[in-house]
């Protein structure tokens, strides 16, 4: 089976600080998987790289077997990459439903100045309408973004992902910010938009419950380089990671 995505000896410096440093491994189709590290470690900065938003120094990034390095990022979720940011990324003064419906009607080749004119419109409806329901976000559908809570907010951030019909989705700290109640919700709601979805799923997170609660495989990354990678039991176990990052308690 050909990865969905291959990372390959990926590079990115600002100034004399190396951000990423010669990464490399391999996401297959339909996988769940976490990528965990110190702060600052790169995790972000990595995900900038697949997704466009940074140019890369040097290395390659393949997308079903197709260089999409250098390419836009509207190029990039045009092919099918998805992301939801640390920070949501949403339009705070529309309501959730149009925020959702924006991105269903872009993913159609529309704009909102043609809306009352298409049936585009009623179908992005619809499906934004769906995907809030997935979400769990249905009875806040008429609420102005801001005024949603934190953990709503940035499940919503991940509808907007959704809504442009991604094959491989990355979250980056999807529960960051929230309390306890909502991490477990949190993980629960991913792991079900996981499979609903058919997604190949790369999360980033310090909330070891969750890394270690859902996905099938776990990369380490410190200082920019990837430290060790394999299936939560391996890296629970490694004596580096464990030395580096986890500490004794996992
Ligand atoms: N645009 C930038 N210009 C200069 N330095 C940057 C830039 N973006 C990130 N960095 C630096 O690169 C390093 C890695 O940052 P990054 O945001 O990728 O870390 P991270 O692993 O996501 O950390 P966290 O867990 O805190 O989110 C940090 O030292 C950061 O200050
Ligand atoms: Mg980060």
């Amino acid at each position: 089976m050909t990865p969905i995505l291959q990372i390959q000896s990926l590079d990115k410096s600002f100034g004399g600080l190396h951000v990423t440093a010669n990464v490399s491994f391999d996401v297959m189709p339909g996988e769940i998987s976490a990528i965990i590290g110190p702060n600052g470690a790169g995790k972000t900065t990595l995900f900038n790289q697949i997704t466009g938003h940074l140019r890369s120094d040097s290395g390659r990034i393949l997308f079903n077997g197709q260089n999409i390095l250098g390419h836009s990022p509207q190029r990039i979720v045009a092919r099918g990459i998805g992301r939801a940011f640390q920070i949501a990324s949403i339009f705070p003064d529309e309501t959730v439903l149009d925020n959702v419906r924006i991105a269903c009607l872009s993913k159609r080749g529309e704009t909102r100045k043609y809306l009352r004119a298409v049936d585009a419109f009623t179908e992005a409806t619809d499906d934004a309408r769906a995907i809030l329901e997935s979400l769990g976000l249905s009875d806040q559908a008429e609420r102005l973004a801001f005024e949603l809570a934190h953990g709503d907010q940035k499940m919503l951030d991940i509808g907007i992902a959704l809504a442009l019909r991604p094959n491989l989705l990355l979250l980056d700290e999807p529960t960051a910010g929230m309390s306890p109640e909502e991490r477990l919700h949190t993980k629960e709601l991913i792991l079900k938009l996981w499979k609903e979805f058919d997604l190949a799923l790369v999360f980033i997170e310090h909330d070891m419950d969750m890394v270690f609660g859902i996905a099938q495989t776990v990369r380490v990354l410190q200082q920019g380089a990837l430290l060790a990678e394999g299936t939560p039991e391996q890296i629970r176990a490694n004596k580096e990671v464990i030395t580096a990052y986890l500490g004794e308690e996992f």
